[in-house]
């Protein structure tokens, strides 16, 4: 099959590209290199000597977008280009809305005018907001508690729509949990620039010595240890749920959500003693204050998945670790040493 992927040189872009190529799908890549090196691409290239055409450009100019999806032809879109700074989307919302709403909108325009209509969209599980039901299921009443959450609710229920209107559409809105981890390589990863605000790479970090401490928010919740607890899931295992889904759209119309978490949760201390254990580094940490908007608890019910799409996440949380502190380890600083 060949799949253009939108932001392809990405975080999570990259690695699911790696997958495709190792699977046989062609791939073209369309990013504008906003958060992002072409280095990724062409660790990816090497990884599994195989050549991707990648075209740099906006989801924006409405006018290459077209003239690159008219002349590529693809069979399939793997959406994962755009904005995704929560704090960052409450100070310029209009950016993420533009980005990421017209964006995608753009993106739909050109992919209608070419013919494809099979799309697998980068959702979040920031879909279920500030839900209290757990295990998150697909069915969980959705909200959205900042700018970026609520571009991703808005184009689920675009694309709700847009199936709705027209039954030869196959679409699958993948809700991503917690994405951690790296290649087994150590070549590709996740490569942040700036402070981190997640907490894996914060703590990746701070075990390498670029950063003194980690900032522990909050140890009231209500939680076995009292921090924050979320579903972490291997970037690998993730990719893999692409591929599962692809799979799913060559015999499947009409749209579709699917969680992609592990179903279990891991605690902010239980991350930093893997890491500490894994880099045999110190890891030192100090509690703060509560961040505004966190919920205590999120981790997915991953059974629709596997019931729907034969996938489910094979990979624990020390080898999350180990593969990230290899990718933090043989790249300090991420791309940039190599551009
Ligand atoms: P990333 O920033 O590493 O990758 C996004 C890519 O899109 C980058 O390469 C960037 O340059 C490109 N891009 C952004 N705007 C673009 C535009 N207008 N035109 C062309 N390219 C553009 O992020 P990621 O972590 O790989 O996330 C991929 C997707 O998954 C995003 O949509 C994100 O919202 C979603 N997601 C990420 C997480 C997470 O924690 N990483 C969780 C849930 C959902
Ligand atoms: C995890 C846990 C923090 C940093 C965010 C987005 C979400 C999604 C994934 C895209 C929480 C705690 C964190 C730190 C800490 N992205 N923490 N110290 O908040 O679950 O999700 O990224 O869709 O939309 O909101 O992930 O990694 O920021 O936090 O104590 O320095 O770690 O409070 O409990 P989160 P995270």
């Amino acid at each position: 099959m060949h799949v253009l992927v939108t932001g392809g040189a990405g975080y999570i872009g990259s690695h699911t590209v790696l997958l495709l190529l190792e699977e046989g799908h062609t791939v073209s890549v369309l990013d504008n290199f906003s958060n992002s090196s072409p280095e990724s691409l062409l660790r990816v290239q090497k990884l599994t000597d195989r050549a991707v055409e990648v075209y740099e450009a906006d989801l924006l100019d409405r006018d290459e977008l077209h003239g690159i999806v008219m002349r590529s032809r693809p069979d399939a879109v793997i959406h994962f280009a755009g904005l995704k700074a929560v704090g960052e989307s409450v100070s310029e919302p209009l950016l993420y809305y533009r980005n990421n709403v017209v964006g995608t909108l753009n993106l739909l325009d050109a992919m209608s005018a070419a013919g494809c209509k099979k799309l697998v969209f980068s959702s979040s599980a920031t879909v279920y907001g500030d839900s209290v039901e757990l295990p998150l299921l697909e069915t969980t009443v959705r909200s959205a508690t900042n700018p970026y959450g609520r571009t991703k609710l808005h184009i689920e229920e675009m694309l709700e729509e847009l199936g709705a209107s027209n039954p030869q559409w196959s679409i699958a809105n993948l809700r991503y949990f917690n994405p951690v981890g790296a290649h087994e390589s150590g070549q590709i990863g996740e490569d942040p620039q700036g402070v981190p605000n997640n907490l894996m790479p914060f703590v990746a970090q701070v075990a390498i010595g670029k950063r003194e401490k980690v900032n522990i928010f909050g140890d009231d919740y209500a939680t076995a240890d009292g921090t924050g607890v979320r579903d972490y899931i291997h970037v690998m295992d993730l990719a893999a749920g692409h591929l599962a889904a692809l799979n799913y759209l060559s015999t499947h119309k009409g749209v579709n959500a699917w969680n992609l978490g592990t179903g279990h949760g891991t605690s902010v201390l239980e991350v930093i003693q893997a890491f500490a254990r894994v880099s045999k580094r110190d890891v030192p940490y100090k509690v703060v204050e509560r961040r505004p908007g966190d919920v205590a608890e999120s981790y997915a019910h991953p059974e629709k998945a596997m019931l729907d799409l034969g996938w489910k996440a094979e990979r624990g949380l020390e080898q999350m670790v180990e593969d990230m502190w290899r990718w933090q380890e043989q790249n300090p600083d991420g791309y940039r040493q190599n551009v």
